[in-house]
């Protein structure tokens, strides 16, 4: 275990469990449909990869990478890479490592919705539901967590610790 994980809380194996149990609940709803998954950057692709290797349907990434603040009067996203593909008429799986706040992907959904897409929906590893202060909701939820700050398999903390095979609560000492 890394010298600043204070906590292991999910395992490889228990991700990898985890993906295919979602994996079929995506194959029952999405399997007469043409769906995008769309990772958004960074944190989603060591997921988006495990999940992704379980749904056997003609599926075709994407990648977004935003960034997201609150301004005075509204909340606005600035797109850092935007998607490659017309998503009119698409159905799209927002693929995510962690949902929190739901300030960033109830934004990215709101404006795939105004392109004409079919339908958004959110598949995310974690879900931090205490956190949450915007009403938005993943459809498919890998596991539930407190609220504490984790890295680990996509999650950073100051870019690092995404490689780490596990998802891990980090050591207090390491960001106070
Ligand atoms: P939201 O817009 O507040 O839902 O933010 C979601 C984003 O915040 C995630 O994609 C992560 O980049 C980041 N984030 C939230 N909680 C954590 C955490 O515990 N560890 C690492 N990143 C986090």
């Amino acid at each position: 275990m890394h010298k600043d994980v204070k906590e292991i809380l999910y395992t490889q194996e228990e991700i990898a469990a985890k993906c295919k149990e979602l994996s079929k609940l995506i194959m029952n709803d999405y399997h007469d449909k043409e769906v995008i998954l769309i990772g958004l950057l960074k944190g989603s692709v060591p997921f988006l990869a495990e999940l992704s290797k379980h749904v056997s349907l003609d599926v075709t990434f994407d990648y977004m990478d935003v960034s997201s603040y609150e301004g005075v009067e509204s909340r606005t996203i600035t797109i850092k890479k935007d998607v490659d593909q017309d998503v009119k008429g698409k159905h799209i799986l927002l693929v995510e490592d962690i949902l929190d706040t739901g300030k960033t992907l109830s934004t990215v959904m709101a404006m795939f919705l105004e392109r004409g897409a079919a339908s958004v929906e959110i598949v995310t590893m974690l879900d931090k539901k205490e956190g949450r202060t915007y009403p938005i909701e993943a459809k498919y939820v890998g596991f539930e967590i407190p609220n504490a700050f984790v890295i680990g398999f996509g999650l950073d903390f100051n870019e690092k610790y995404r490689n780490l095979p596990y998802v891990g609560i980090l050591k207090e000492e390491c960001y106070k």
